[in-house]
C-alpha cells in the first residue's frame, strides 16, 4: 500500500463544533486537543513519519483577546503535560513559525521540548505555531539576501532545493497529503511552497470529531491516488 510519509493537517472547525452545541468556542479548542492526542498516537501505526499540525496562524492574532488567551493557556499546558509522554513514545517535537509575539515562557517551553526530544526517531511531530507561509517565504528571501550581500552565497547558486533550506521546514520532507477538516476548501496560507505536489483531502467533519478512523480513511484515500509530479504514469 502506498502510504503518505508526511501528513499536514489544518485542524479547522473547533469554534463551529462548539457553537453547534451551544458551548463557548474555547470548549471546541479543548476537545480539539483531545483529537491532537488521539491522532498523534495513531499516526505512527499508519506508517506516518512526519505529522505537521496547524495550531495557530499568524492571522489568528486577530481573534478576540479572550480566545487567544485560552489558546495560549492550552499550548502552555500541552507543553507542560504532554512532552514527557511524547518523549517516552520516541516522538520528536518541532515548532515552525515566528517566535514574536509568543511569550518568553512559551518560547522557552517550545525550545525545551525540541531539545528533550531531538534524538527521537519514531515520528516527527511539527506544530505550526504563529505560522504564516507568505511570512516564511519572505523571511527566507531576507535570510538569503543578507548572505548574498555579504558574498557568503552566490545568487546563481539559488535553486529550489537550496531555497528550501532557508524555510522553517529546512530539514523536513514536503507533505504528501494535506488534510483539512470542517468542509472549508482552501489552504489558508499554510505551507504554500511545501504543498506544491501534495494530495489534498477535505472532510466535512469538524476537527473535534476527527477520530483515528478518519485518519485511516484519509490514508487509504491517498493510497488510491496517482501522483505524477507533472510527468505521466509509469508503465
Ligand atoms: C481552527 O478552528 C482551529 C484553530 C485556530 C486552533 C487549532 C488548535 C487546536 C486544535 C488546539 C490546540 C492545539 C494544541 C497542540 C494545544 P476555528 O476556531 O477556526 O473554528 P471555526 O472555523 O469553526 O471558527
Amino acid at each position: 500500500m502506498n502510504r503518505p510519509k508526511h501528513i499536514a493537517i489544518i485542524m479547522d472547525g473547533n469554534g463551529r463544533w462548539a457553537q453547534a452545541r451551544k458551548l463557548p468556542r474555547v470548549i471546541g479548542h479543548r476537545e480539539g486537543i483531545n483529537r491532537v492526542r488521539e491522532i498523534v498516537r495513531a499516526a505512527p501505526d499508519l506508517g506516518i513519519k512526519v505529522l505537521t499540525l496547524f495550531a495557530f496562524s499568524s492571522e489568528n492574532w486577530n481573534r478576540p483577546k479572550k480566545e487567544i488567551e485560552a489558546l495560549m493557556r492550552y499550548f502552555h499546558d500541552f507543553l507542560d503535560n504532554e512532552v514527557k509522554d511524547l518523549d517516552k513514545n520516541n516522538i520528536k517535537v518541532l515548532f515552525i513559525g515566528r517566535n514574536d509575539p509568543l511569550t518568553e515562557e512559551i518560547q522557552k517551553k517550545m525550545r525545551a521540548a525540541e531539545e528533550k526530544t531531538m534524538g527521537n526517531t519514531k515520528m516527527t511531530l511539527v506544530f505550526a505555531l504563529n505560522y504564516g507561509s507568505r511570512q516564511e517565504i519572505v523571511d527566507a528571501v531576507k535570510d538569503f539576501a543578507h548572505l548574498a550581500v555579504k558574498n557568503k552565497v552566490k545568487i546563481e547558486s539559488l535553486d529550489e532545493e537550496f531555497f528550501g533550506r532557508f524555510l522553517y521546514t529546512s530539514n523536513l520532507p514536503d507533505p504528501d497529503l494535506l488534510i483539512r477538516t470542517s468542509g472549508e476548501i482552501r489552504v489558508s496560507n499554510f505551507l504554500l511552497w511545501q504543498l506544491s505536489y501534495a494530495e489534498l483531502y477535505f472532510v466535512k467533519k469538524c476537527w473535534p470529531d476527527f477520530k483515528k478512523e478518519d485518519l485511516k480513511e484519509a490514508v487509504e484515500a491517498y493510497s488510491e491516488r496517482k501522483r505524477r509530479f507533472g510527468g505521466i504514469d509509469a508503465k
